[in-house]
């Protein structure tokens, strides 16, 4: 689903926000986000970018990717297994959307680029998927936070030992880049996801939605021919200052020494949009977190019946999760507790659950905690794991993986004659 099909849906749905008056893309746009996070927003003009309008919170919500994908929130997760598993090579247009408009000469302060927070390196593009290709394993998209330097360059965080980092440090020459902001939602979620090395994301993409590509200007990439603005260039192996910026955890990440990307070709749609989105918002959150769930959820069925993960938005949507078996052995919970960790190695904290508890629902895991656990019986502990960068509680070294303990609560209660104590009471309907 194209970002305006989505504007649209969600304009007729009752649920978009739209702002007539000019905001500006310095703070206030940040401020309107955050006060507003969970609902998609349209800014018809932005102060100092007569040609542009922006959006924001297009992925705060599942129901919005199960309304793009034609499918039920329950259903979502199975989809995007289904999706990595079977990628489809997308087709290839001659003429597209995102080339409509190509700017004669490049220069990157005339985008509305938001700042978020005062405290912030700079002006940052927050939803820009990023095309390369590995010599080795070939296509590779993911996001790649862009902090504006000047006219032509950027500054860019790229997490060591994923993707765009390994093809990087592969060759001596520049890499060539393609940005795409304002994709398609099947784009942003593929996109968001780890597939395993030589998966291409946007064949993913395009296995959960039409993802029509279209071969770019200046270098030899393809992207999502409907997204709304593509930045042609490089990626160099100059290093400049990128940072400080909020991160998802909502703590402000440190200055790092990171690639410059230097942008040679602007194309984009007529009047378009800018998809700006909110570090740390529920947009940032689910992307990060549910491309992990299948991931979770395939680790802990290898060892028992797994009938549902949940990232938690409370555990910054990265390193809480509550996993739901159909407990058929004792020793389900602890084995799930371990797979779980190895389904999502940044994971720090699980909870474990029968089928009778919502794991949608805060209370209903809090309630299986105080009814069914003891922490000398049912507790896991780990130290000195690998963990994740984002956590600020982890011990960090520069160029290694975090050390973190890990903790597992095995929430389920006993089986067999065990058991009955253990199930909650439930009333009987209020009579017609
Ligand atoms: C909204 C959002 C922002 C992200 N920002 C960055 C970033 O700035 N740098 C980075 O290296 N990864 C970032 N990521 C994570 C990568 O996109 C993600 O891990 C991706 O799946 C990596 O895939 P790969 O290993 O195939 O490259 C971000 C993810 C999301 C959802």
């Amino acid at each position: 689903m194209e970002i305006r099909q989505f504007i649209e849906w969600a304009r007729v749905r009752g649920t978009l926000v739209e702002i007539e008056r000019a905001v500006d893309p310095y703070l206030e746009l940040a401020s309107i986000t955050a006060a507003r996070d969970g609902q998609p927003v349209l800014y018809h003009r932005l102060k100092g970018f007569a040609a542009w309008r922006a959006v924001t919170g297009v992925c705060a919500q599942r129901e919005y990717f199960a309304a793009a994908l034609n499918c039920t929130v329950a259903t979502l997760i199975q989809r995007l297994a289904d999706a990595m598993a079977h990628p489809l090579p997308p087709p290839l247009v001659r003429s597209a959307p995102c080339q409509e408009v190509v700017e004669t000469r490049v220069d990157l302060t005339q985008l509305p680029i938001p700042r978020y927070h005062p405290a912030d390196g700079g002006r940052y593009i927050t939803a820009g998927v990023a095309v390369i290709k590995d010599p080795d394993y070939g296509r590779n998209s993911s996001f790649h936070r862009l902090m504006l330097l000047d006219e032509r360059r950027f500054a860019a965080r790229i997490v060591e030992g994923r993707g765009t980092h390994t093809a990087w440090s592969k060759i001596s020459t520049p890499l060539p880049v393609a940005i795409a902001i304002g994709c398609p939602l099947q784009v942003l979620l593929a996109a968001a996801m780890s597939p395993p090395k030589g998966v291409d994301e946007l064949e993913i993409a395009h296995a959960l939605a039409p993802t029509p590509l279209v071969t770019c200007q200046s270098v030899d990439l393809e992207v999502p021919a409907e997204a709304e603005l593509i930045l042609e260039g490089h990626i160099t192996h100059t290093l400049a200052d990128e940072g400080p910026f909020p991160d998802l955890t909502g703590t402000m990440d440190i200055v790092r020494r990171q690639p410059v990307v230097e942008i040679d070709r602007i194309t984009h749609r007529r009047e378009p949009i800018f998809h700006a989105l909110l570090p740390g918002g529920l947009e940032h959150k689910n992307l990060m977190g549910m491309p992990r769930e299948p991931t979770i959820f395939a680790a802990v069925n290898e060892v028992c019946q797994c009938t549902g993960v949940y990232i938690t938005p409370g555990g910054t949507s990265w390193l809480h999760a509550v996993v739901q078996i159909n407990k058929q052995h004792e020793d389900d919970g602890k084995r799930a507790i371990e797979a779980a960790f190895r389904g999502h190695t940044s994971l720090k904290h699980v909870v474990v659950v029968d089928t009778d508890v919502n794991i949608f629902d805060i209370h209903d895991v809090e309630w299986a905690i105080a009814t069914r656990f003891q922490a000398d019986r049912d507790l896991v502990v780990l130290t000195d794991q690998p963990g994740s960068s984002l956590d600020p509680s982890a011990v960090q070294a520069a160029g290694q993986k975090a050390r973190t303990a890990k903790m597992g609560l095995d929430a389920t209660a006993p089986l067999g004659q065990a058991r009955r104590g253990y199930e909650r009471v439930t009333y009987s309907p209020v009579p017609e």
